[in-house]
C-alpha cells in the first residue's frame, strides 16, 4: 500500500512552472530517489511534500491522509514526517544526546523512553558513545549521521531527504548509504531521497523518478532505468555511454533497427520504436557491453577498431577505440597495448537506440 501519493502536483512560481503535473507513489518500507539536473523541480517536490511549500495544484497524501488538495493544507509538523537537508544546521549549545533528543522532548515524552530510544537510534547510526559531545567537536559526517538520527528518533512515518550525503567524502557517502537503508528498515519508515550521484541513487532506491523541466521523464527500478532508458538524458545520467548519431538504413523488423554509424558500419540495436528510413537516430553503447577480442569472432555487431588510449582503473581498463567513425569507450580486464588493432562486438540488445525526440 502506498504510504506516500502524490497525484498531479503542479507548483508555479510567478510564471515558471517548477513542478509540472508530477505523479508518482512510494508504497511502505521504500525509497523512492529523484535525480535529475540542477533546476528541475526535485527539493521543489519534496518541499511540497513535506508542506514547505503550497501547491499550486495536485495533491498529496501521506498514510491514507490527504494532506495537501484545494483548500486543504495540512502544516509540516502534522504531516508525521522527518526531513533531512543537505546543511544540518545541529544546535551548538546542545550535545549530541540533545540534539537527538529534542523532538521528543517537544513531544513531552517519559525521559526513560527518550533515553531508551535516542540510544537505538544513535547505535543505528553508528554514533554510540557520542553522546556527551557537542557538535563542533565532531567530523561533518558525524554531525550529519546526528541530522539524520534527530529526524528519525521520532521514528515518523516518512523521512524526507535532500541530498543528505552530498558534503560527505566518497567513502563515507558509501557507508553512510547503507546506514540509511537499514535505517528506514528498522523503524519502518518510508524515504524520498534526492541525489546528484548515479551511485548512489542506484545503491539506495526501490525506485527512481528522473526529472526534467518539472516533468517526470522516467519513473522505474534503477535497473530498469539503466537497462531501458527512454532518452539520452536518462541513458547519460544513470551509467555512462557512447552516443553515437547515426541514420536508419532498412525497415525495422522483428524488433531490430539497422542502423548506419558516421564511418559506414552497419549496426543492429533490438527496440520497437517506429523509425523511418533514412532517419537520424542516436544509438549508445555502454562500456561493459562490448567485448575486445585480437582475433575476428562471429555474429551480429562486430567491427574494429584500434585502441587510442587507456585508462587504468585497478578493477578495470578503460580504453577508448577509434571505431564506428568515433571514440568508443570500453571496459575490459585484460591488458591490450595502446595503438592494437581489436575486433569489438556487442549484442543488438546491449545497442540502446534514441529515436527523433528521445
Ligand atoms: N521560492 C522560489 N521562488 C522562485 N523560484 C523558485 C523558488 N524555489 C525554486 N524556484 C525555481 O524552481 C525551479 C526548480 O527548483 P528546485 O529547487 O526544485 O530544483 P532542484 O531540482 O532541486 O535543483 P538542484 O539540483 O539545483 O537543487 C528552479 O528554476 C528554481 O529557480
Ligand atoms: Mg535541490
Amino acid at each position: 500500500m502506498p504510504v506516500i501519493e502524490v497525484s498531479h502536483l503542479t507548483k508555479k512560481f510567478g510564471a515558471l512552472t517548477a513542478v509540472d503535473d508530477v505523479s508518482f507513489t512510494v508504497d511502505a518500507g521504500e525509497i523512492l530517489v529523484i535525480v535529475g539536473g540542477s533546476g528541475s523541480g526535485k527539493t521543489t517536490t519534496l518541499r511540497c511534500v513535506a508542506g514547505l511549500e503550497e501547491p499550486s495544484s495536485g495533491q498529496v497524501t501521506i498514510d491514507g491522509a490527504t494532506v495537501s488538495s484545494s483548500g486543504l493544507f495540512v502544516p509540516p509538523e502534522r504531516r508525521g514526517i522527518g526531513m533531512v537537508f543537505q546543511s544540518y544546521a545541529l544546535w551548538p549549545h546542545m550535545t549530541i544526546y540533545e540534539n537527538v533528543a529534542y523532538g521528543l522532548v517537544l513531544k513531552r515524552t517519559p525521559a526513560a523512553q527518550i533515553n531508551e530510544a535516542v540510544m537505538r537510534v544513535m547505535d543505528l547510526v553508528g554514533l554510540g558513545g557520542l553522546e556527551k559531545r557537542f557538535p563542533s567537536t565532531l567530523s561533518g559526517g558525524q554531525q550529519q549521521r546526528v541530522a539524520l538520527a534527530r529526524s528519525a528518533v521520532v521514528e515518523p512515518k516518512v523521512l524526507l531527504l535532500d541530498e543528505p550525503l552530498s558534503n560527505l567524502d566518497a567513502k563515507l557517502r558509501e557507508q553512510m548509504r547503507t546506514d540509511l537503508r537499514v535505517l528506514v528498515r528498522k523503524l519502518n519508515m518510508t524515504a524520498i531521497h534526492i541525489t546528484h550521484d548515479q551511485n548512489e541513487a542506484m545503491a539506495i532506491a526501490d525506485k527512481v523518478i528522473y526529472m526534467h523541466r518539472g516533468r517526470i521523464e522516467q519513473a522505474g527500478t534503477p535497473r530498469e532505468l539503466y537497462r531501458s532508458p527512454n532518452s539520452k538524458r536518462v541513458a547519460q545520467f544513470i551509467g555512462s555511454a557512447t552516443f553515437i548519431d547515426g541514420k536508419v538504413v532498412r525497415p525495422p523488423a522483428d524488433g531490430k533497427v539497422v542502423v548506419q554509424t558516421p564511418d559506414g558500419t552497419e549496426i543492429v540495436s533490438c527496440t520497437d520504436q517506429k523509425l523511418d528510413v533514412g532517419g537520424l537516430v542516436t544509438i549508445a553503447v555502454r562500456p561493459e557491453n562490448v567485448v575486445l577480442s585480437q582475433f575476428p569472432t562471429p555474429g551480429e555487431n562486430v567491427f574494429t577498431g584500434t585502441i587510442a588510449d587507456e585508462t587504468y582503473l585497478g578493477d578495470r581498463i578503460e580504453s577508448l577505440i577509434d571505431a564506428l567513425g568515433t571514440k568508443l569507450r570500453v571496459w575490459h580486464a585484460d591488458d591490450i597495448p595502446v595503438g592494437s588493432e581489436v575486433y569489438c562486438s556487442v549484442k543488438p540488445a546491449k545497442v540502446l537506440c534514441f529515436g527523433p525526440g528521445t
